[in-house]
């Protein structure tokens, strides 16, 4: 990826999170998701671009109408992890791993939690986070930043340095990166998790469908939203090919627990939002068990 392999920062990181803060700002309610946090990380132009005003509400339906269904996407996906990891908190999970958080906000919305976060990402945009968070003392003293590029790092290992226990089950959050990689990137990212994952530990990713498995209406929308995160130098190059993939994990140590497409999403939390927001039929939650 030309932008993140240059060393510079996120900038698809900085659009979800002021996504996610539009929707706590204006989304209608019940919100699908609360990011209480995701403003400590906005700069200038995202601030803006969160404001839900009429007037921007207009412009951004103009510009990006075929593709606020990612935005409820992202939404859908940070409910989705939240709702697995609520109760396993409560019964005492004390790691959790956020590949590609970006400003992901689990760790600081679960900061009275005896839970550590293991933050993984480029440390390009890891440099921006804890630039914010200095500036809140308070929070983020619950997350182990972990610099590595899941193409060329080897992240079992990185882990481990940081003080990653693989004996204790852990749950990983992989939300809005498998887009972003080649698919053999995302089976070899797995292959590699697994060897420090204890059985019972939850892995939970997000998937764009490769053309042939994408309702034919929504294609326009996917292609839109390939675009625009082109335009950011961070184009999304995987293609989610699910045979091929359930064959990859194919006696590799997993499971898989859970497979949810957008009609369950959309019948599950967006009952009360508008319709532009619903996410794509063809978008794909994973749940992964390491057996
Ligand atoms: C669209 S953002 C998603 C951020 C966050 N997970 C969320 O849901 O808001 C994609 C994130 O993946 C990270 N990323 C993409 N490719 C990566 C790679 N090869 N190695 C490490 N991080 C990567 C980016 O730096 C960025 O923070």
């Amino acid at each position: 990826m030309a932008r993140l392999a240059s060393g510079k920062a996120s900038r698809t990181a900085r659009i979800t999170a002021a996504m996610r803060h539009r929707h706590l700002l204006g989304g209608a309610r019940p919100l699908v998701f609360e990011d209480r946090f995701a403003y400590l990380f906005l700069d200038l132009p995202s601030a803006m671009a969160a404001m839900p005003t009429p007037l921007l509400d207009r412009a951004i339906g103009r510009l990006f109408g075929p593709v606020r269904g990612m935005e409820g996407e992202v939404l859908a996906r940070s409910r989705h992890v939240e709702e697995a990891l609520a109760p396993r908190l409560q019964a005492g999970l004390d790691q959790v791993i956020v590949l590609g958080a970006g400003f992901d906000t689990t760790a600081l919305q679960h900061a009275d939690s005896d839970c550590r976060f293991f933050e993984v990402d480029h440390p390009a945009t890891q440099a921006v986070k804890r630039a914010a968070l200095a500036r809140r003392p308070a929070l983020g003293g619950n997350i182990a930043f972990v610099p590595v590029d899941f193409a060329r790092d080897d992240l079992a290992r990185a882990l481990l340095a940081a003080g990653f226990d693989p004996a204790r089950p852990a749950l990983v959050s992989w939300l809005g990166v498998t887009m972003y990689l080649e698919q053999r990137v995302t089976v070899s990212t797995l292959t590699t998790l697994r060897r420090i994952l204890a059985p019972g530990s939850l892995v939970i990713f997000d998937a764009y469908p490769r053309r042939e498995e994408t309702v034919p209406e929504e294609q326009p929308m996917f292609a839109a939203a390939r675009a625009l995160t082109a335009t950011q130098g961070e184009p999304m190059i995987g293609a989610f090919d699910s045979p091929a993939f359930a064959r990859a994990i194919r006696g590799k140590g997993w499971r898989i627990a859970d497979r949810m497409e957008g009609d369950a999403m959309r019948e599950r939390w967006f009952r009360h939002q508008p319709a532009i927001l619903w996410p794509p039929r063809s978008v794909l939650f994973y749940t992964l068990e390491a057996v």
